[in-house]
């Protein structure tokens, strides 16, 4: 008999999680104002808000913690750290920051002027969000594919080259700063890039001399879609996957929360040392001294040894086969996901789920609540309220696509959690005509909404 795939560890220690009854879920969210971001995590049974910072370390991670040099200058873990992304990313220089979004806020502080423009692969919300507030446009290239999520294409992240060759041709050179590739792309759906797109990326940057970043928060699930589906990677390691993507780039930001499987960290590499001096300023005003940036020295070292681990084949393979479970579950049950099934989440097609919901009653949300009633399983809403108003008009944009985000933290749940999720899933579309009406907004913030809105039910 075929011996079955199983996890490439074992637990040493838990977190009790609690369940809840229905009616005391009900109460739950509606006192929560019917926005899952307001709920008390004791009150979540299985918690797929994110993947960021919601990992388990692993024993050695934690051992590096207590090896941790907390010296404000010139720490040792500051060293294990460079040493990390110099072996494993090839980066002679490098700054920390506290999260992913300090990285981006430090690197455009030098590099985004107001009326730029960045084209990209679908920026993260926080990545929009830096390059907007500096009155500069995102522009997105992600190809058409990727607003279909039942069209199977292996790498459903990547960059459309004729239409950012045609933003090259339309901008002049001083006002595209960098062409921002995001591996993996999270807002389409935690799809992969491939080697190819990267490559013909960086070729019209050289072309029109224009720099290349890599927003690097799932770089390594995006490594192992390169083994798994490009020809030519089947044989080599992830590690040397990672090196040639980032050979291709100039300078890299990571969410470290991802990845490198810690609960805060991040940081910007880059190989120009001007660069680097430059951005030194304002990571010494917005983070912290150059040799810590807003971590901690124990911190700096559970991240050294996480880029390590989380480079491994074993662990990536854990990973992946995992939200791919929960994928397959879903599709066997007749729920409409993105497909194919991406590296850190399972993307439900709300819109397909609930058809009878019109969009002005935000499909996602509504999904996510039942889901949460049905099962204590909190995801996320990536639709129309993620989406915000429109700047100008005010008026609400509707994306194409309203989907809800069930996002697997690394190493912490077990495949009988994801039968629970999948049941819970598959019990809210077996009564989804009974789901009448959505919600509407009772309050909101002016950008960001989605993190305190309230809501009521119609
Ligand atoms: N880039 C990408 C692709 C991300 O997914 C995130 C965060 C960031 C940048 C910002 O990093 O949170 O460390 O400041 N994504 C999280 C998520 C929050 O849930 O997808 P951060």
């Amino acid at each position: 008999m075929e011996i079955p795939f199983a996890e490439s560890y074992r637990i040493k220690m838990v977190e009790p999680i609690r369940r809840s009854t229905r009616e005391e879920r009900i109460q739950w969210i509606k006192e929560a104002n019917y926005n899952l971001f307001n709920l008390r995590s004791n009150q979540v049974f299985i918690d797929l808000l994110t993947d960021s910072g919601t990992g388990a370390m692993s024993d050695k991670q934690w051992a590096a913690m207590m090896l941790g040099d907390e010296s404000y200058a010139g720490a040792s873990s500051y060293y294990n750290m460079k040493n990390a992304i110099k072996n494993i990313l090839g980066f002679d220089y490098f700054l920390p920051t506290h999260q992913g979004r300090a990285a981006e806020n430090v690197l455009f502080s030098v590099l985004v002027k107001e009326g730029d423009v960045v084209p990209g692969n679908s920026h993260f919300d926080t990545t929009k969000g830096h390059i907007e507030f500096r009155k500069a446009k995102a522009l997105d290239v992600t190809i058409d594919e990727a607003k279909d999520t039942q069209a199977e294409h292996p790498f459903k992240g990547n960059l459309d080259l004729n239409k950012l060759e045609d933003a090259l041709k339309t901008y002049p050179k001083e006002k595209v700063p960098f062409i921002l590739v995001t591996i993996t792309n999270n807002t389409s759906g935690g799809q992969p890039v491939s080697m190819e797109n990267i490559r013909g990326v960086r070729q019209l940057c050289d072309k029109y001399g224009i720099s290349l970043f890599i927003d690097s928060a799932r770089f390594a699930e995006n490594a192992y879609f390169i083994k798994m589906r490009e020809k030519g990677y089947a044989d080599k390691t992830i590690k040397a996957i990672v090196a040639e993507i980032f050979a291709h780039a100039d300078g890299m930001t990571m969410s470290s929360k991802k990845d490198a499987i810690v609960n805060m960290g991040g940081f910007i590499a880059m190989k120009s040392k001007k660069l680097f001096q430059e951005a030194s300023v304002y990571n010494i005003m917005f983070e912290g001294f150059i040799t810590y940036g807003g971590m901690s020295g124990r911190d700096m070292n559970a991240l050294a040894q996480g880029l390590d681990e989380g480079t491994e084949f074993e662990t990536l393979e854990t990973r992946i086969k995992q939200v791919e479970y929960l994928g397959n579950k879903l599709i066997e049950y007749g729920i409409p996901i993105q497909r194919p099934i991406g590296g850190h989440a399972v993307f439900v097609d709300a819109k397909k789920m609930l058809s009878h919901i019109p969009k002005e009653q935000f499909v996602a949300q509504t999904l996510g609540i039942e889901l949460y009633i049905e099962g204590g399983i909190r995801g996320v809403e990536i639709g129309a309220i993620l989406a915000d108003r429109d700047p100008e008009t005010r008026e609400n944009r509707f994306p194409d696509l309203e989907l809800l985000r069930l996002a697997i933290p690394r190493r912490t749940y077990t495949n009988n959690h994801m039968d629970v999720i999948a049941a819970a899933l598959k019990n809210v579309y077996d009564r989804r005509t009974e789901i009448k009406s959505g919600v509407r907004i009772l309050t909101e913030a002016p950008i960001m909404r989605h993190f305190t809105v309230e809501l009521e039910r119609i």
